[in-house]
């Protein structure tokens, strides 16, 4: 119980990919978003999504009994497989505490971002390294 409420304290930051699965159509992105925004506003927890119909990429941060607990329920959820952490890190101060989900998908204006940090011309976060995970999440939202 002590372990809890000191936990309650930390902030840590978490990225992670993941792929969709084939049947997620757009209204479930839609109904993604939705639900972490209104779930993450309660639980005091922030971050950024971006995806294309083929992937997600995420950095959530807040508490880390709350981080730990929205992990395990990330890695049951049907809509999305094969989930692999790209970093989880100890944070001074939150990096998107104006959102409690902001989100980006690949489009012809933002197509030069997405390529700055990658070596593919398509979007696969599975081979971006966590700096450029980070610099990728954060050009985004700018
Ligand atoms: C790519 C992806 C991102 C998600 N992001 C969040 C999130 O930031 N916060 C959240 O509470 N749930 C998120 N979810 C949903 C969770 O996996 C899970 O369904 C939800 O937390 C369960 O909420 P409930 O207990 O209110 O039904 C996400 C799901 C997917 C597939």
């Amino acid at each position: 119980m002590a372990q809890t409420i000191s936990d309650a304290h930390i902030l840590v930051s978490m990225t992670y990919a993941s792929r969709a699965n084939p049947d997620v159509s757009a209204k479930d992105f839609n109904e993604i978003l939705q639900q972490a925004q209104e779930n993450n506003t309660a639980n005091g927890i922030t971050g950024m999504l971006t995806f294309n119909k083929d992937y997600f990429l995420q950095t959530i941060e807040g508490p880390r009994a709350q981080i730990n607990r929205l992990l395990y329920a990330l890695i049951a959820d049907q809509r999305h497989h094969d989930l692999q952490l790209i970093e989880t890190r100890e944070l001074k101060h939150r990096e998107w505490s104006e959102w409690s989900m902001n989100y980006a998908s690949p489009t012809k204006e933002n197509a030069a971002i997405y390529l700055k940090y990658s070596t593919t011309i398509n979007f696969n976060p599975y081979l971006l390294s966590a700096e450029a995970a980070r610099g990728l999440m954060s050009e985004l939202s700018n």
